[in-house]
């Protein structure tokens, strides 16, 4: 029976908290803290209607490791459930450290002013989590996280060795606004207009934003998109714990009206993560912008149609080649009946729970800072069809990416 903090009342908190609640047995006592105590309330109303549990609230700010401390010296969790943002992640991690709780997060941390996605600053603290006789889970949500996972089961269990990767990531919903993303728009927009990177012979080669696409035919009548390549944080980790790995790709689709959108925004300004001053103000423009969007957590209603994220992995079994796709659809309004979420909010934070759930009750605990990959996927594999996110295997697989 543990007690956990989550920090973060956005989209993935809201259904982090209602997960965690649906499982008293192994989460006894859970704290939602975050920058904005009102979003907490909110949330932990909804937890009380839909699961008849109470839980605690309260406000921090994350940057701060003075408050982080304080709050958990008060609450004394066994864990700490990061899903604020990834700025957050390193001043979470150093409060942690301080206070002797284990961490999880979904996201790698990112500095402010570059968009730059890394492990380095999160792998550096091995030694100290290792010392600390603690444990930090890194990732644990859909991709990254159960697209780790898929992947280390297709190596436990359907290929003798990996030799390509491409994770395929299909959000077939509509909300129906002219533009919205479906998590975190600050997050969302710096990621995408990224250049892209992928995994070729033994580097990483660099090619311009969205500059590669093609369509992707999604199995059980999902539908056929256009998907984009483009770089995404677990292709590091997987590349360095599958060294046999010769290509590794993340592809996602996205709409011809999103892109159309989002080329406009770049081209004004609006996408901008430097400093501008407007009316003796030091604004960041993509700030600004994520201010005037629709919030990700408000657009669970209206959202139909499904996501279909999946990882097509190549490679041989008995000497021959083979390609085996593992994947999970996931229905807009089924996420937003049983939570009131949409299905982006709902896949992130399944697995967060789920990684939680693993580390608590000992599955998964081992000090030291963790990719999901480096773990028996199995008990993870088992409790994502237990609480909602069923997966299924084409062995050997009927899709492709050319
Ligand atoms: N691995 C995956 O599959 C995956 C997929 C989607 C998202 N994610 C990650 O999940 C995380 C949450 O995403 P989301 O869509 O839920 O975002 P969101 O709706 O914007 O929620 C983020 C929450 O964090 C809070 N926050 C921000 N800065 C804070 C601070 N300094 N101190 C305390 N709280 C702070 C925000 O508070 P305010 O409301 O006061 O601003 C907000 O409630 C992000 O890191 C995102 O990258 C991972």
């Amino acid at each position: 029976m543990a007690n956990v903090v989550i920090i973060g009342a956005g989209g993935v908190g809201h259904v982090v908290a209602h997960k965690c609640a649906q499982v008293p047995e192994v989460f006894e006592q859970i704290t939602l803290a975050s920058r904005t105590l009102s979003k907490c309330e909110t949330i932990a109303a909804g937890v009380r209607d839909r699961t008849g549990r109470e839980i605690a609230v309260r406000r921090v700010d994350a940057d701060r490791v003075a408050e982080l401390t304080a709050l958990f010296r008060e609450i004394k969790p066994d864990l700490v459930i990061n899903v604020a943002l990834p700025y957050q992640d390193l001043t979470i991690m150093d409060a942690c450290l301080e206070t002797g709780v284990h961490y999880l997060d979904t996201a790698n941390y990112e500095p402010p002013d570059t968009a730059r996605f890394e492990y380095s600053w999160q792998w550096a603290y091995r030694d100290k989590f290792e010392q600390a006789g603690l444990m930090a889970l890194l990732g644990s949500g859909f991709d990254p996280g159960v697209t780790n996972v898929f992947t280390s089961w297709i190596a436990k269990h359907a290929l003798d060795d990996l030799h390509t990767l491409d994770i395929v990531d299909v959000n077939g919903g509509d909300h129906g606004r002219p533009f919205a993303t479906n998590f975190n728009p600050e997050i969302n927009i710096r990621e995408v207009t990224a250049p892209c990177r992928h995994w070729e012979d033994g580097a990483f080669r660099e090619t311009p934003a969205m500059s590669r696409n093609t369509r992707f035919y999604c199995p059980e009548s999902v539908g056929e998109y256009s998907i984009y390549r483009m770089y995404h944080e677990e292709l590091e980790s997987l590349v360095t714990y599958y060294p046999s790995l010769r290509r590794a790709q993340f592809w996602m689709s996205f709409s011809e009206n999103y892109l159309k959108h989002l080329e406009v925004l770049q081209n004004v300004g609006m996408t901008r993560i430097d400093p501008v001053t407007y009316q003796g103000v030091e604004i960041i423009p993509l700030q600004f912008l994520k201010a005037v969007l629709p919030e990700p957590s408000s657009l669970g209603e209206d959202t139909r149609g499904k996501t279909c994220i999946g990882v097509i992995a190549g490679g041989t079994s008995d000497g021959e080649p083979k390609t085996v796709y593992v994947y999970n659809i996931c229905d807009h309004q089924d996420a937003y009946r049983e939570l009131g979420s949409q299905a982006i909010s709902y896949t992130t934070g399944v697995p967060a729970m789920i990684g939680a759930q693993m580390m608590l009750r000992g599955e998964w605990m081992k000090p030291g800072v963790w990719n999901m990959e480096q773990f028996d996927p199995d008990p993870f594999m088992d409790a994502l069809n237990r609480h909602g996110l069923p997966w299924t295997v084409q062995d050997p697989a009927t899709v492709s990416v050319p």
